[in-house]
């Protein structure tokens, strides 16, 4: 498993495994088979409420704790330095964990700012403390990350955003890596342009269908392999044991530069997820269970 140094130094897979809308009680049975193929990374959310799902796949699991790498993230309802610091005691009581691999803030809320950057100040000293081996922060627009940098004390390590072939935010991942943060990709094979039926798909398109065939492989697994040559983190999610075998194996080929230019020429900037600056309230107050 190819790995990324993060900015204090420690290690994380390049390639990990995500469970937004697995439901609760299927998270558990993912899990551990994504661990089972050899996945070491986790991403969930305390707003996905299955972290307790992939707490119950790391119990059963007989791989030493150091072998794994487990992120979460705290959701807007926990932000403000007291909040957020309990948003860590759920998370790790719901996945059985007394340490972090990752702990990151779902997002910027703009209309709640002081409240965000009161959270991150938790998370440093989440970090200081060593209950979290790396702090960060996801989709965080350039302007975002500019005002968190003036004051922050520890460098986001990472910042989780979508990015896949129709929708790549250079702009953000050029801030990102000029301040030492590693991107990385939500929606890495672009579920986010198919799954809600909005007739786009990334899997459908005929650029990284003629690589795919070209390589005798499939243009998710085209996709996967385009982040990780840019460098770029992923963590492709499935409930369907086929294809989190095919989304693994995507260590075994190298895309050409014209290849990966190809790809690159796919943006049409138009993105798929929430606009990070739309100020959601119902979802931001929605409240995260005590574990
Ligand atoms: N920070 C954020 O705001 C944010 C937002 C969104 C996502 N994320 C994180 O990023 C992870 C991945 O993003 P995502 O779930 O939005 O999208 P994704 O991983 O790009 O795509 C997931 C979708 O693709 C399907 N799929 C998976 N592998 C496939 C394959 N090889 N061939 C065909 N279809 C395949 C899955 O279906 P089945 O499961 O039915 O197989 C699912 O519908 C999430 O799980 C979460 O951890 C974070």
């Amino acid at each position: 498993m190819d790995t990324i140094t993060l900015n204090n130094g420690i290690t994380m897979p390049a390639l990990g495994y995500g469970v937004f809308q697995t439901p609760p009680d299927a998270t558990a049975t993912a899990v551990a088979e994504a661990l089972r193929v050899g996945y070491r990374h986790i991403d969930t959310a305390a707003a996905y409420f299955n972290e307790a799902g992939v707490g119950a796949a790391i119990a059963a699991s007989d791989l030493p704790r150091d072998d794994l790498f487990i992120e979460t993230k705290v959701w807007v309802s926990d932000y403000g330095y007291d909040e957020t610091l309990h948003a860590f005691d759920k998370a790790s009581a719901k996945l059985g964990l007394d340490t972090l691999d990752l702990l990151i803030l779902h997002q910027p809320a703009p209309s709640r700012w002081e409240r965000t950057l009161a959270a991150y100040r938790a998370l440093e000293t989440l970090y200081e403390d060593g209950k979290v081996r790396a702090i960060g922060v996801s989709n965080f627009m350039t302007d975002h990350l500019a005002r968190l940098l003036d004051v922050a004390q520890v460098v986001p390590a990472v910042n989780q955003i979508e990015v896949h072939p129709y929708f790549q935010q250079g702009a953000v991942q050029e801030a990102d890596t000029a301040a030492g943060i590693v991107n990385q990709a939500w929606s890495p094979i672009g579920g986010i342009t198919f799954y809600r039926g909005e007739g786009r798909s990334t899997l459908a398109d005929p650029t990284i269908g003629e690589i795919a065939a070209a390589h005798g492989r499939t243009a998710a697994q085209v996709m996967l392999r385009w982040h990780l040559q840019e460098g770029r983190q992923v963590i492709p999610k499935s409930v369907t044991p086929s294809r989190i075998a095919e989304n693994f194996d995507v260590f075994g080929f190298t895309l050409a530069p014209e290849e990966l230019a190809a790809i690159d020429a796919l943006d049409t900037g138009v993105r798929g997820g929430p606009e990070p600056d739309a100020i959601r309230d119902e979802l931001f107050d929605r409240p995260i269970p005590e574990a």
